[in-house]
């Protein structure tokens, strides 16, 4: 990387923007990301940035609100200091399961906030597994997305586990459990889910053989752990010998680390695009991977004009 380009943070994510630099090599750059006595998002960016490609490193997760006003501004302190490029890198994109309206008089959120951006003053987007691939079209700017496919297969093909099946657990997740079981050359299985209301769902009905197999679950949000855990019961009673998850978004939020604690899960792998509470790192079914590497190549490729397909499978 060239002294053309500045690295910054918000504090959603500190750790990881910490290895994003180790692995380019750049400093992180310099700025107060703090708040006023009131909550108001309080920045001031502590180094030159005319002419520069700045890259906004900051997950949209919990806090949300404050996470993406906190990132708003920053990027307009960028734009007003005069940067040449502002990419936003955001690992996690919140906001992004509200993609289209699911009933009258309801939001298209992931809309609002790409338009949100956009005002803002952002040039690119990069982020990995958006809720829904078409929310790269809410944008005007260009949009790198990134899988964490590569990640997954990394650390399960090293484990001993036969007889294994991918498991979509919805229809919207088919093509990215599709692609998972096209590199282990192993089978796909379906999970027909209804949900009657957010953060609640029914399992219905499995399509696909489980019988016997070793279950992988691939998705991309961990919320409540509402739909992990029914579909884990729902494989179990198919008949399957293990059930595993492999998860890029660990929002964990409410129930969520207790039904995974009380589940029949074997073992629940997720990325560290959403830093762990405390009590999350204790829970001895999570396992954590890092997307440090695969964010920092992406960025490193970006700002050299390379391609990044190599970095999907
Ligand atoms: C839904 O479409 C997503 O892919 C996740 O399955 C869902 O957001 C998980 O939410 P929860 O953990 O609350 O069931």
């Amino acid at each position: 990387m060239d002294s053309e380009v500045v690295l910054l943070s918000g504090n959603a994510n500190i750790n990881l923007s910490k290895k994003i630099c180790e692995y380019l090599k750049v400093p992180l750059g310099k700025a107060l990301v703090s708040q006023f006595s009131d909550g108001e998002s309080r920045i001031e960016v502590l180094e030159n940035l005319r002419g520069k490609d700045v890259y906004l490193l900051q997950s949209l997760s919990n806090p949300a609100n404050h996470y993406i006003m906190e990132s708003l501004v920053m990027i307009d302190a960028c734009r007003r200091a005069s940067a040449n490029k502002i990419t936003l890198v955001a690992p996690y994109f919140g906001y992004a399961r509200q993609d289209r309206k699911t009933g009258p008089r309801t939001p298209i959120s992931a809309k609002l906030l790409a338009e949100l951006y956009e005002a803002a003053g952002i040039d690119r987007l990069l982020s990995l597994e958006l809720h829904n691939s078409a929310i790269q079209g809410f944008f005007n700017v260009p949009v790198d997305h990134l899988f964490a496919n590569s990640l997954f297969y990394e650390y399960f093909s090293k484990l001993p586990i036969k007889d294994l099946v991918i498991i979509s657990p919805d229809s919207g997740g088919v093509e990215r459990s599709r692609a998972l079981a096209k590199k282990f050359d192993c089978g796909l299985a379906i999970i027909d889910k209804r949900r009657d209301k957010p953060n609640d769902s029914a399992v219905m009905n499995i399509i696909g053989s489980v019988k016997g197999k070793n279950c992988l679950i691939v998705d991309d949000i961990v919320d409540t752990g509402g739909s992990l855990v029914r579909a884990c019961d729902a494989l179990m009673q198919e008949g399957a010998l293990e059930v595993r998850a492999a998860i890029s978004h660990a929002v964990l939020s409410g129930p969520a680390l207790k039904r995974i604690q009380e589940s029949s899960l074997v073992q629940v792998l997720v990325t560290d695009s959403i830093p762990l509470s405390k009590q999350a790192q204790c829970t001895d079914k999570i396992v954590q991977i890092s997307i440090s590497s695969l964010v920092a190549e992406a960025i490193h490729r970006i700002h050299n004009y390379d391609s990044i397909s190599s970095l999907f499978i």
